[in-house]
């Protein structure tokens, strides 16, 4: 089958997202210049040779031993320093990650006709499945990320029989085994805010719904004027992010206006401190804001699975975290409100974090 054309005066945002073509259909069109559409504002382009910091690095943390206090300590530690670290020996077996990414290039590398099955034109928070693609800006402005996801959502029904068949199994086995992964280290994180054990009633505060993305970062002919994916934090309590060997994510260092790579290892994960974290925290730990370049050669694939308050929980610091005379600095708010204001606000950088801030 021919790939579908995409003519210069055609709409690129029917063609993209309407007719689920992507920006991998796009690409797959030969064009070998950057469409208008996908040109970010300056300040949305990371810089490479200007803003990337090699000094830096966040840590790498071997979970062979979690009883080790020295490793409990260096989560904790890195969780307040960088909001980011990677870890390795985490128990879930290479192959499920393997088979995982190739799910991912399996489902992105159907034809159009297919994966415009998952696409909804305005696609709810509860939507088992979706695919989707992020533009900013205002109405008439609308810039396109260079990137094409797809979201596997994570009902209290199971729902996942809607999920494409290409990734349904693999995504099941992460969540599987990503789900006894996430409760050890939030129970470590925890500890460090004196709560001491994760029972039943703080999992649906702290592991609601664990919903995966699968993100695919088609090869663009122009990565410095385009993104993969804009600068953010997460809204989860934390993430675990697994990506290919192409690298192209970066995390803002502790310098302020510096960028670390986070340079891929073989078998690992990457994990990051989300703003509800950060709100339970009262600020001990850090959510911090990321984004993903792209390549000119290779197309990327990235699965993050979010670690999430469940919609209908109150989140706000816990009284253990607050150390002698220590002040709340955020309220309790309903964690369905501060989803809203996130998503539909999409404040730049950590300003989401100021709807919670007393
Ligand atoms: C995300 C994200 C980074 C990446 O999906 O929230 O930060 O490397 N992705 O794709
Ligand atoms: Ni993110």
């Amino acid at each position: 089958m021919s790939s579908p054309k995409f003519e210069p005066t055609d709409d690129i945002f029917d063609f993209v997202i309407k007719k689920a073509n992507g920006v991998k259909g796009l690409v797959d069109t030969g064009l070998d210049t950057v469409p208008n559409q996908c040109i970010q504002p300056k300040e949305q382009r990371l810089d490479k040779n200007q803003q990337v910091d090699n000094q830096e690095s966040i840590p790498t943390i071997d979970l062979s031993n979690l009883d080790d206090l020295n490793v409990i300590k260096s989560i904790q530690e890195a969780a307040s320093k960088w909001g980011f670290f990677q870890i390795i020996n985490h128990g879930i077996p290479l192959e499920v990650l393997e088979n995982l990414k190739d799910a991912g290039h399996n489902f992105f590398e159907l034809p159009a006709e297919e994966k415009i099955k998952y696409y909804k034109e305005n696609g709810g928070t509860d939507e088992s499945v979706l695919l989707y693609w992020s533009t900013i800006g205002d109405k008439d402005e609308k810039v396109l990320e260079w990137r094409d996801s797809i979201k596997h959502g994570c009902n209290p029904q199971d729902d996942s029989n809607l999920w494409p068949p290409q990734t349904r199994n693999q995504v099941l086995e992460f969540q599987k085994w990503g789900k006894p992964l996430a409760k050890k280290l939030l129970e470590v994180l925890l500890k460090g805010l004196n709560v001491n054990e994760i029972d039943e009633s703080l999992e649906p505060l702290l592991m609601g719904t664990m919903p995966i993305n699968i993100n695919y970062y088609p090869p663009c002919p122009n990565p410095s004027i385009t993104i993969g994916c804009r600068r953010h934090c997460d809204v989860s309590c934390i993430t675990l992010l697994l990506q290919d060997d192409t690298g192209g994510l970066f995390v803002r260092g502790t310098k302020g206006d510096n960028w670390i790579h986070v340079t891929p290892i073989k078998g690992a994960l990457a994990v990051n401190i989300g703003d509800s974290l950060q709100i339970m925290s009262n600020d001990r730990y850090k959510s911090v804001e990321h984004c993903a370049a792209v390549d000119s050669s290779r197309a990327r694939i990235s699965i993050p699975l979010f670690v999430n308050p469940r919609l209908d929980s109150v989140i706000g610091p816990f009284p253990q975290a607050l150390e002698d005379g220590e002040k709340p600095v955020y309220k309790q708010v309903l964690f369905s409100d501060y989803w809203d204001y996130f998503f539909s606000k999409r404040p730049s950088g950590k300003a989401s974090l100021d709807f919670a801030r007393i």
